[in-house]
């Protein structure tokens, strides 16, 4: 018997604003051609004055906790991914679990950058495997428009904000790739890598800072990581490419999306893909593809879903599940 961590509820939150590409034409050297071609990206949501990523990542729980058909209180843990926390501490996690009104359990964050929401969703199934939880909320949420430096082009036209949020419940299986849940998981990093892509600053340089990247870098690592990291999840599920019903990929440019499919074997036809929507929203893209892809109808229960993702650190993983 193995102690599954299956998928109970899933959903989202995106901020009002919608901002398209033609908006950047008004202050930058760039176009909405550019944006799209090199990226995929057509428009995005950014927050309001004011609203939180602990704001944001509360909207995305309650909704998955509607859909899951449970009260806060059934909840023992949440998990939440993020770089962009409202505050240095607490963790927004215990921001979310207060909103919540939670009165018991435990709550922190996860800071694995655009990676977050696989490592997140990692070390959820291993609490709910080793019985230290048996509900666990699941956060991805950001708001990366306020690292944003808004004079570089190569960087802000590509993120965005939103959160969504996925609950995981300890179910006994089989130990077969044909029990629901999460059946295996995959993280790596090497900070050999950092200055790829990072934020220059931060609490003990005295300083928030902006995204910097050197983008056609990150570019080159990311569809072999990205194959590869899946590729060995797939093995450790004892899964074959042509099992898999769809990928949900981090959401950050089309070209990684098509390049990481094609370098699968996996056709377009079978990957969800919302960047067009989003652009990047970092931790937050994963749970916000996987709750806009069941709204769509693609996802389905018992679908095999493959996710992956690779962001700052740089920092990888993926993850096999039956939803
Ligand atoms: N509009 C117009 N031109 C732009 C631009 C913009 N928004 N951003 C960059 N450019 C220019 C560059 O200045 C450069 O001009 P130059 O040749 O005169 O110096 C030119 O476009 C090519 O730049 P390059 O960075 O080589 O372009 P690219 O084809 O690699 O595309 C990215 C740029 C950022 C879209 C691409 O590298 C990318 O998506 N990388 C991965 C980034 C990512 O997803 N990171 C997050 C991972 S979690």
């Amino acid at each position: 018997m193995t102690r599954r961590a299956v998928v109970k509820g899933v959903g989202h939150y995106l901020p009002e604003r919608i901002v398209p590409n033609s908006e950047f034409e008004k202050t930058l050297d760039t176009s909405d051609e550019w944006i799209r071609s090199r990226s995929g990206i057509e428009r995005r949501h950014f927050a309001a004055e004011g609203e939180t990523t602990s704001a944001m990542a509360t909207n995305a729980a309650r909704a998955a906790l509607q859909d899951a058909g449970l009260e806060a209180d059934d909840i023992d843990a949440i998990v939440l991914a993020t770089s962009t926390a409202d505050l240095t501490f607490p963790s927004a996690a215990t921001m979310v679990q207060a909103e919540l009104g939670m009165t018991k359990g435990f709550a922190f964050d996860v800071q694995a950058v655009c990676a977050g929401f696989v490592f997140a969703l990692s070390n959820a199934a291993a609490l709910i495997a080793s019985q230290q939880a048996n509900r666990v909320l699941v956060i991805g949420a950001e708001t990366f428009s306020r690292i944003m430096d808004w004079s570089d082009r190569g960087t802000c036209v590509l993120f965005g904000d939103g959160a969504g949020a996925l609950i995981l419940e300890g179910q006994d299986g089989t130990g077969t790739a044909q029990d629901r849940g999460i059946l295996s998981t995959d993280l790596n990093s090497d900070g050999r890598y950092r200055d790829l892509l990072y934020v220059d600053g931060g609490v003990s340089t005295h300083s928030t800072g902006y995204l910097r990247m050197q983008g056609n870098q990150v570019f080159r690592h990311a569809v072999e990581k990205l194959a590869s990291t899946a590729e060995t999840a797939m093995q450790r599920a004892g899964v074959e490419t042509d099992e898999v019903d769809w990928i949900v990929p981090h959401q950050a440019n089309i070209r990684i999306i098509q390049g990481t499919a094609k370098k699968m074997g996996v056709p377009m036809e079978k990957v969800v893909v919302t960047v067009q929507d989003h652009g990047n929203t970092s931790a937050a893209s994963i749970p916000l593809a996987l709750s806009v892809g069941k709204a769509r109808g693609q996802i389905k229960q018992g679908d095999l879903i493959v996710t992956e993702a690779i962001g700052g650190g740089l920092a990888w993983g993926a993850v096999v599940l039956r939803w």
